[in-house]
């Protein structure tokens, strides 16, 4: 410290001294926590210097937007989870996936994608219209169509297992076709996590997921990351720090503490998602449930072939088609909050027709059976009987 106090103390200037004079010496070991390098912008010795940075001869961080240590130590990792070669993180699931499309597609390109997506991202496709970008909406498991449709396609984007029903694609399957097409496959992998799915080892070109979720875990982060080739990641870093995709390197400090209990959580969680399961199909209130570990879902042998450690966290379920039974079991829970988010150490449910579907046509909406009763559920860590306890008083209450 002495050696930073002695260089300012010739100094006379309160001003200079403001601006300049909160120096330490950087220490020589390391610490346990990464520091937050909460700086927009870094200095250079010299114009070697930059060009050193920029042209990566030398480590070394530019400007925010370029991303700091923290976005590289959030990168490696998601990399690492996914057994990657390169890693991007974005602001959000949305930008992560904005970044993919914007440096993959161009005017005349047609994507085919799963029927069975996140609204924002059938909203997104629908946008990138605009653009001369034409999206077909295929049924996972139509293979006929989907080999119909691929022909011709750059990209086919799928999610792992899909908001909110649950649908689980035969991705080893859907890779090959796509694949001898010549087209690009995107797989959105937010319900598994790394820890249920890997896409990239059933051939996936790139998995992509909102680490606002799972990864991150705690509900308190925004958060994407794109992972697969560096060949094919190099133009995804390139528009998400030109067109400002990127996050603050307090969110990825963040996302790297939430996901050191990734494995801890996910256990927990997907074990509580099947006894829940189970728990509610047994109820005479709930007509169905919608979860890949039941045997009575639909792809519920794909699920055993793509998704490990079990069909993870997150089980829709249907009541009556009233938003007058939705409001009386909210209205009678205690633990179990509606929160339009998931992934978090908390149990919550969404409403996906008011919320993460809204935005579809009532047409679309029918189409997926998302009707007034339809609630997801993203189940968390906590005690199993007392999760079983609040569902059951509060269903005794629809
Ligand atoms: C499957 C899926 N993909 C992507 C997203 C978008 O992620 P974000 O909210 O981090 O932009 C969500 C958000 O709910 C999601 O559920």
């Amino acid at each position: 410290m002495s050696g930073w106090y002695e260089i300012f103390l010739g100094m006379d200037s309160l001003s200079t001294l403001a601006v300049h004079a909160a120096q330490a010496d950087k220490p020589l070991n390391e610490p346990v926590s990464q520091p937050i390098y909460q700086s927009a912008s870094w200095t250079f010795r010299d114009l070697d210097e930059v060009d050193a940075v920029y042209s990566g001869e030398q480590a070394g961080a530019i400007y925010g937007r370029n991303g700091t240590p923290n976005h590289r130590a959030l990168e490696a990792l998601f990399a690492a989870l996914h057994g990657a070669e390169a890693a991007v993180a974005c602001a959000s699931g949305m930008s992560a996936l904005s970044a993919v499309f914007l440096a993959r597609l161009k005017t005349g390109d047609k994507v085919v994608a799963s029927r069975d997506l996140y609204g924002s991202t059938l909203n997104v496709l629908r946008d990138l219209g605009r653009f001369g970008i034409a999206t077909t909406t295929v049924e996972i498991d139509d293979f006929a169509a989907m080999e119909r449709e691929l022909s011709g396609a750059r990209l086919l984007m799928l999610e792992t297992s899909s908001n909110p029903r649950l649908r689980v694609p035969d991705l080893p399957r859907l890779c090959r076709v796509a694949h001898h097409q010549g087209t690009l496959v995107v797989v959105d992998n937010t319900f598994a996590s790394p820890y249920h799915c890997r896409p990239l080892e059933f051939g996936a070109d790139i998995v992509m997921e909102s680490l606002t979720k799972f990864i991150n875990g705690h509900s308190d982060v925004m958060m994407g990351g794109v992972a697969g080739r560096e060949e094919l990641l190099e133009p995804v870093r390139a528009v998400a720090a030109r067109m400002g995709l990127v996050s603050n390197p307090q969110e990825c400090w963040l996302a790297v503490r939430g996901a050191e209990t990734l494995e801890l959580r996910m256990a927990r969680a997907s074990a509580n998602a099947l006894e829940l399961a189970q728990f509610l199909e047994a109820q005479p209130k709930v007509r169905k449930v919608h979860y890949p570990g039941l045997s009575s879902h639909p792809d519920y042998e794909t699920a055993k072939k793509v998704l490990r450690n079990g069909s993870a966290a997150m089980l829709s379920f249907e009541l009556g088609a009233s938003r007058a039974a939705v409001n009386g079991l909210l209205h009678g829970l205690k633990h179990v909050r509606m929160a339009l988010s998931l992934g978090g150490t908390c149990t919550t449910l969404s409403h996906p027709a008011t919320s993460s579907h809204r935005f579809l046509s009532q047409a679309e909406r029918d189409a997926l059976g998302l009707h007034d009763g339809f609630l997801r559920m993203s189940v968390g860590i906590e005690n199993l009987p007392d999760l079983q306890a609040d569902l059951e008083k509060a269903l005794s209450q629809v």
